[in-house]
């Protein structure tokens, strides 16, 4: 038996490329910051059949590591990174049927402002972005904006739910319709089908309407990642796509059956919710080589130790050179960033030391390690077992080699198993996501 066709997204984020192997050339200094990597990127993603790249985004040069950005500046893990939104437009223009999913923070946003630049790339791109809803994780990028200290995590859900309500209302505000461009009448639009949203809630203000339409299907594609309980009811309410690190088939498990049930609870057919667990595939020409390269990773202890130490540090604001690195991560250690990443974190390093826990530990659980006909064997298992959407491939630093052991090898072996589409069905990211159920 093999498991029905699913999708497959790309998690990507606009920092430095691989920058160290003898296949680099200029993809990390000239061709990443001129935009050419990521746009070569797009055009293989979307020969092998992608839904969608999704970009991720952080706001700030982290110095938590030992109080110094010099970990993370020597890595290139958080900076240079270049603009979601505005790197969607380009990357749009270099396709024509894959989705391009944009990260953009609700604390440092106002809502017209976002309601217009993604009505914009709606258009633009004829319905193909998404727009990845974050509340972001750090005071760092709060102190690039202006405040001292970020709000409060469920506080920011608060803000976020009604961020996004004030940001559907305006774009429902321009009627699709309302453009005529009637020579006979003299009308270009008609005014009764573009109306204000006088909307005035406990956070923002905005009267509208919003100055276009919203573009195919009335709006772009929402996808979100929340962890915590509130990030999980956030997300069945909204998203049209979900992005979970799960730990393990156990874990992908409990979280597809949690977030069905909650869009049920919501009034939502739980089937519009495309479900990506995201996975590390480690490829070789042969299972010898996967198993080599995959060896050749947790033997770089030291790299992986002080890269996952800034990393960590980054996204929960704690200084872990504090810790005793002989010792377990405390039990008390809490955090106001990314509090739900932050438990399946704990769940990994649970009985190691801080030092053996951090110098083997990758950024998410389901690695996958083998040949592109290997890998597709054990894509298929997981899809039997957990049933669902599709998978998110992380990957990290990326090279136009690891792109193509992806989108050369495993999505050809995918698509002979009849797991991964060969062409697009539809015009736009949402009908594609939903073409087959
Ligand atoms: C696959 C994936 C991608 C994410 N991308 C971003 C991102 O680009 N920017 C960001 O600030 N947070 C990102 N997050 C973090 C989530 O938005 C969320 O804050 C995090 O999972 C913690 O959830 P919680 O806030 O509900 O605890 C991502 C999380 C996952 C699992």
């Amino acid at each position: 038996m093999t498991a029905d066709p699913f999708r497959l997204g790309w998690f990507a984020n606009l920092a430095a490329p691989e920058w160290k192997s003898v296949y680099s050339g200029r993809d990390a200094t000239t061709n990443y910051l001129n935009g050419r990597f990521h746009e070569d990127m797009v055009r293989n993603l979307e020969r092998a059949g992608f839904d969608f790249i999704m970009l991720e985004d952080s706001l700030m040069v982290s110095d938590i590591y030992q109080g110094t950005s010099e970990i993370e500046l020597k890595h290139a893990r958080y900076a240079p990174k270049m603009d979601p939104v505005v790197t969607a437009a380009r990357l749009a223009a270099a396709t024509t049927r894959l989705g391009i999913i944009a990260t953009a923070s609700t604390t440092f946003y106002h809502p017209y402002q976002l309601a217009r630049q993604f009505a914009t790339l709606n258009n633009i791109t004829e319905g193909r972005i998404g727009w990845n809803i974050v509340t972001s994780s750090e005071d760092l990028s709060a102190q690039n904006y202006g405040l001292d200290k970020l709000p409060e995590h469920d506080r920011r859900y608060d803000m976020a739910e009604e961020f996004v309500d004030a940001v559907t209302k305006l774009w429902g505000s321009f009627q699709q319709d309302a453009i005529l461009a009637d020579a006979e009448s003299g009308y270009y639009a008609d005014h009764t089908k573009v109306n204000p949203i006088h909307h005035e809630g406990e956070f923002y203000k905005t009267r509208g309407p919003l100055n276009l339409p919203a573009g195919p299907g009335g709006r772009p594609v929402i996808c979100q990642a929340g962890s915590s309980p509130r990030g999980r009811d956030f997300a069945a309410r909204t998203a049209d796509v979900v992005l979970v690190i799960p730990n393990g088939v156990e874990g992908a498990k409990e979280y597809r059956a949690d977030m069905r049930a909650r869009a049920a609870a919501y009034g939502r057919d739980p089937d519009e919710i495309k479900i990506f667990p995201v996975v590390y595939p480690i490829i070789g020409e042969t299972e010898r080589e996967a198993q080599e390269k995959n060896e050749a990773w947790y033997a770089r202890k030291q790299h992986n130790f002080e890269v996952q130490m800034a990393h960590m540090g980054a996204l929960t604001e704690i200084d872990m050179s504090v810790l005793d690195p002989d010792q377990p991560i405390p039990e008390d250690l809490t955090t106001n960033g990314h509090a739900g990443q932050f438990e399946i974190w704990r769940k990994q390093l649970a009985g190691k030391t801080v030092r053996e826990g951090f110098s083997g530990m990758r950024v998410q659980t389901t690695e996958m390690v083998g040949t592109p006909d290997g890998i597709a064997s054990q894509m298929d298992e997981f899809m039997q077992e957990v049933g669902g959407d599709g998978f998110l491939i992380y990957g990290q630093p990326i090279s136009r080699q690891s792109i193509a052991e992806v989108t050369d090898g495993l999505s050809p072996a995918l698509q002979r198993r009849g797991l991964l589409r060969e062409d697009y069905a539809h015009a736009t990211l949402r009908e594609n996501l939903r073409s087959f159920v």
